[in-house]
């Protein structure tokens, strides 16, 4: 297919009459698609029956009755298997609720109320605090950021990672700039994998602020599509060989290994950054769901038990996947108006469409019945400077709906690409 650039006037508008009569089409179907987040389908959740089964008796391995109260960062074999999973100790880790994004907040609110460290200044003293957001990234990311009033910078993110010149620079001269909140793996939205240069050089970066904290939000640790498993270096040991071990907060979550939202966080950091967060915890709550914790512990067992689950989501969501590469690479391919990422694990697509286009694309793609995450979503303050990323998210819908709701994107994109051109 030539690129839509190098057509002439009359052609483009020829192409336009059609592609315009697909869309009307399109609408008379009155079609209630939705692709806006990326939540696990139906059959994800359903390789987690079995998971009540063996509920009785709720004592732990070590005898714990886990009805009761106590055990405030965890039951020990879960604390054990986790520590396992994300390479770090027992004692650098606290398995949290139901949700890494609470635990995200939680640590983000402590920060402003009491400093990220014994003898901090909290940030909420401070005239003014700013994260670097490396983008496109997680809308949730930023709107606590927005939340709690925190300044965000747009840092491109590159197939390594954030831009790291810049993240350098900006980090050494500027004392207000207090974090930054990373996707490292499988990033949402574009499924990069950090390179171990760039986990090295945030380690071990200078920083002008001495409470600068890495929010490593590693959601899609496990989540690969196939037998190919790129390698996230440890930054928490990376910290600590560059001399900043209380540089990291990790978190991750079971929300899609078992249950979306029904599963458990998990927070880990350097010894001295978990003595304190459990000292603040302690204000907050007795003690996590400990029955959750020891159901997780007897349905996954081990991290080769995590790894086999992982395969069979894989084995779900890789056909959803390839279907919706198949279909930009048949209708999109060679025009010159979008571009999109290839993700080897995670849970999004990132689509980049023609500059100016993504918020005419994702409108078209509602009144034809299509509901795709925002334009601008995937960019702090919901706005994207060039208006052409979209998030792209194939793991709910049933693969036919999937093919439907995908020829209709695309039909947008062309029409959005076409509409610009006759300008
Ligand atoms: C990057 C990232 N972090 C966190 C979450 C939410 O995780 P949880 O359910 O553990 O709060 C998501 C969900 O989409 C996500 O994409």
């Amino acid at each position: 297919m030539r690129r839509l650039e190098e057509l002439t006037r009359n052609e483009i508008i020829q192409i336009k009459k059609t592609i315009d009569d697909k869309y009307e089409e399109y609408k008379k179907e009155k079609l209630s698609l939705d692709m806006s987040r990326g939540k696990p389908c139906q059959e994800q959740l359903d390789l987690s029956r079995g998971f009540f089964e063996n509920a009785e008796p709720l004592i732990s391995r070590d005898g714990i009755d886990c009805r009761n109260y106590g055990q405030l960062t965890g039951l020990p074999e879960v604390k054990e298997l986790f520590a396992s999973l994300l390479e770090v100790e027992v004692e650098e880790l606290i398995i949290g609720e139901n949700s890494s994004l609470a635990l995200i907040y939680d640590t983000v609110a402590r920060a402003f109320s009491h400093g990220v460290a014994e003898g901090a200044t909290p940030w909420g003293k401070l005239e003014k605090v700013k994260f670097l957001c490396p983008s496109p990234g997680y809308d949730r990311h930023f709107s606590i950021c927005e939340f709690f009033g925190i300044e965000m910078i747009t840092i491109p993110l590159n197939e390594e990672g954030p831009d790291m010149d810049l993240v350098e620079e900006l980090v050494r001269n500027d004392e207000t700039i207090k974090g930054i909140i990373c996707v490292p793996k499988f990033s949402n939205p574009t499924g990069i994998v950090y390179s171990e240069e760039t986990v090295n050089r945030l380690a071990a970066m200078k920083t002008a602020a001495d409470d600068f904290r890495i929010f490593w939000d590693n959601a899609y640790m496990v989540h690969y599509l196939s037998d190919k498993r790129p390698v996230l270096k440890n930054i928490l040991k990376a910290c600590k060989e560059y001399n900043n071990p209380d540089r990291v907060f990790i978190y991750t979550s079971t929300s899609k290994i078992t249950f979306a939202g029904a599963g458990i966080a998990v927070f880990a950091s350097s010894k001295n950054n978990i003595d304190y967060m459990t000292k603040l915890l302690s204000i907050q709550t007795i003690g996590s769901n400990k029955i959750n914790q020891l159901l997780h512990y007897r349905f996954l067992k081990s991290v080769d038990g995590i790894m086999e689950h992982m395969e069979k989501h894989a084995r779900i969501l890789k056909p959803k996947f390839d279907l919706v590469l198949d279909i930009f690479e048949r209708e999109l391919e060679g025009l010159g108006i979008a571009s999109w990422t290839r993700p080897e694990g995670g849970y999004f697509i990132s689509l980049e469409v023609m500059e100016g286009c993504a918020r005419r694309v994702v409108e078209l793609a509602r009144e034809a019945g299509v509901t795709l995450t925002p334009a601008g979503a995937t960019f702090p303050y919901g706005k994207d400077p060039r208006d052409s990323n979209i998030r792209i998210a194939p793991t709910f819908p049933p693969l036919e709906e999937l093919e439907k709701a995908m020829e209709v994107v695309c039909t947008c994109i062309k029409k959005a690409a076409l509409e610009k051109m006759v300008e």
